[in-house]
């Protein structure tokens, strides 16, 4: 079910593009009117919302907090209140550290949103708004699907935001709306012409008892989203970082031989992205790069390359990069 589900996100993020205008409009004017706004969900759907706080930040200037659910109350459970807007994403609808979080919030009278793939779910029924991001049902235990399809839906509430707000050129929207709509025909691309190479990768590293993934900006959220693929359905122990704070600590397990994954799109973090790797390079990791097609300058630094189709605009790049890593998970499982 997982490689079946991998296979199917050129369609259901077809399907992702066709939501309910009038939802999205609602939730995109509460957002607009909120004095704080909270992304709170759990595991791979908090790795969505992590990304999520990157594009609403670019594109609409809106500073919104990412929070793992199981956290929420411990951390911001005596400030939330009736100016609070809280944005829960949950797949089901039904994880009990999200809908703990949300029953807490509901009693400190702040407004909910919801973002889920059941309808009917709880979270559809205490959520002011929601929107259903259209995925249908995920039957493998690993989410694959519905977090490029979550983060396809966030990506069209910080579009819209950001035109409500006036923070960002038209041209620049219209360019980014219409990225959008080729993002399931590039997932489709990489679906067809990578996979052999994916698998050739995961045979020729199998045997590594450990893996690095590391990535800047909004690639570090693809990173933390990669490397829980691969410790959930290979058990293979995993460390994801944002690549700049892998200097205050991590860098010391660094050694010959230690795969590094770097999460690279051709984006404002690729100089110091470049940087980065060579510090590992020099201390004799395995470097696997996914990047953009074409670039020589990071093939020329990587052991092993996995190329995504170029063009992808940073706060779309989650949506494609992810797809390589879910399926080095996959191919890494049928190794053990
Ligand atoms: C990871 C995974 C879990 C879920 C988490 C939240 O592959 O499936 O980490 O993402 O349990 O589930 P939902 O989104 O249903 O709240």
């Amino acid at each position: 079910f997982m490689l079946k589900e991998i296979y199917e996100q050129s369609s259901t993020l077809r399907n992702t593009l066709r939501l309910q205008d009038q939802f999205l409009e609602l939730m995109t004017e509460f957002l607009d009117r909120a004095g704080e706004v909270f992304l709170v969900a759990a595991g791979t759907s908090y790795h969505a919302c992590l990304a999520a706080s990157y594009m609403f930040s670019k594109l609409a200037f809106l500073a919104t907090h990412p929070i793992i659910a199981s956290e929420f109350v411990e951390q911001h459970g005596k400030s939330v209140n009736i100016d609070s807007t809280i944005l829960f994403v949950s797949q089901s609808g039904e994880t009990a550290d999200t809908l703990a979080a949300l029953d807490h919030a509901r009693l400190r009278a702040s407004t909910i949103l919801g973002l889920t793939n059941v309808i009917g779910s709880t979270l559809t029924r205490l959520s002011r708004v929601y929107v259903c991001q259209q995925s249908g049902p995920e039957i493998g235990v690993a989410a694959t699907k519905t977090f490029t399809s979550q983060l396809s839906v966030l990506a069209q509430l910080a579009l819209r935001l950001a035109k409500r707000r006036g923070k960002v050129s038209h041209v620049e929207i219209e360019f980014l709306e219409k990225k959008l709509q080729q993002i399931p025909d590039i997932a489709e691309d990489i679906l067809r012409t990578q996979p052999g190479k994916i698998k050739q990768l995961a045979k020729k590293y199998c045997d590594k008892p450990c893996f690095f993934y590391l990535g800047r900006g909004i690639s570090s959220a693809t990173a933390l989203e990669g490397r829980l693929k691969l410790l959930e359905i290979a058990y293979v122990p995993a460390i994801a970082y944002p690549a700049g704070e892998s200097k205050h600590g991590p860098i010391s397990l660094i050694e010959t031989g230690f795969p590094l994954v770097f999460i690279c799109p051709r984006d404002e973090t690729h100089k110091m992205v470049v940087s980065n790797i060579m510090e590992m390079k020099a201390r004799g990791a395995s470097i696997i790069i996914v990047c953009e097609e074409g670039d020589e300058e990071l093939k020329r630094l990587a052991d092993d390359c996995i190329e995504v189709p170029k063009g992808v605009p940073e706060i779309l790049s989650p949506i494609v990069y992810v797809i390589p890593l879910q399926l080095f998970a996959y191919y890494m499982a049928l190794e053990q």
